[in-house]
């Protein structure tokens, strides 16, 4: 089991990158969203739904599936809290199918890098292209390539309450240079008053992609007209120094 995001992952997840925290990437995705063609909006692997409130609080008609339970509670939590209503199922990127077309589908945060099979990777960019709407544009964001060339183990914390700790333990284990996957042992571990009352132990893969590869990949999947931005200004080419690459992607007019 891999990117599993069980019950320590998603508590972590939620305090770190909660509702609304933004890397510059929600104003992005709304400012881009807002000139899109109308309609729904689909965000496969939704998480805590960081991204998803905010848009549908601005009134951007967003629904999302998530593999993780734990993940998705979350999410829907987050919403009802609110009243917001949308529709919010578990499922994955690999398993994906509905009658619904959208106008959009989004994928911060670098979620897509999670399938670390190209085969499966490529199947998933084609049933993207096929749940679109004409028009419709596909917008996800990839990491720069050094983000997983790290070889440092990096342990974070957080105090959800008073004698409370969750720490957060990330042991690089492999680089596939063929591949282009890294694997890390995440160690999840809650301690309450310096006592160890759970661990839980993720292993985390991802594939990393080529600007230039991920852009013949979208085109083979029948995707045109590609806009790759980086630092969250759309339409400036990337640099080695940007965080973030965004790759905009639309489905043809023609049916
Ligand atoms: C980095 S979080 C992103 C969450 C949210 N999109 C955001 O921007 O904050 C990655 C999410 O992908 C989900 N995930 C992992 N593997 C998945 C898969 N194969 N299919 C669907 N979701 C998956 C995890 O459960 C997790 O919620």
């Amino acid at each position: 089991m891999q990117n599993r995001y069980a019950k320590l992952a998603a508590w972590v997840y939620n305090l770190d990158k909660p509702v609304g925290r933004s890397f510059g990437d929600i104003e992005y995705y709304r400012m881009r969203l807002a000139a899109c063609p109308r309609g729904p909006i689909l965000e496969p692997a939704v998480g805590n739904g960081r991204m998803l409130v905010p848009l549908l609080k601005d009134g951007f008609p967003v629904e999302g599936f998530d593999a993780s339970r734990q993940m998705l509670d979350y999410c829907i939590e987050e919403c009802s809290q609110r009243r917001l209503a949308t529709d919010l199922k578990l499922g994955t990127f690999e398993g994906f199918t509905t009658e619904k077309r959208y106008a959009a589908i989004i994928i911060p945060a670098g979620s897509f890098q999670l399938i670390t099979d190209t085969v499966a990777a490529m199947a998933v960019l084609r049933r993207f292209h096929e749940h679109l709407l004409p028009n419709g544009r596909l917008i996800l964001d990839i990491d720069p390539i050094n983000g997983f060339l790290g070889e440092r183990v990096c342990v974070r914390s957080w105090t959800p309450a008073d004698a409370e700790l969750l720490t957060l333990t990330d042991t690089p284990v492999e680089t596939d240079h063929i591949a282009q996957t890294s694997l890390s042992h995440l160690r999840y571990d809650h301690w309450r008053n310096g006592e160890l009352i759970a661990s839980e132990l993720d292993l985390f893969k991802l594939r990393w992609w080529g600007i230039n590869e991920l852009t013949l990949a979208l085109q083979a999947a029948g995707f045109a007209d590609m806009v790759v931005s980086g630092g969250y200004v759309h339409g400036r080419a990337p640099t080695k120094h940007d965080e973030a690459i965004t790759i905009e992607a639309c489905r043809s007019a023609k049916p």
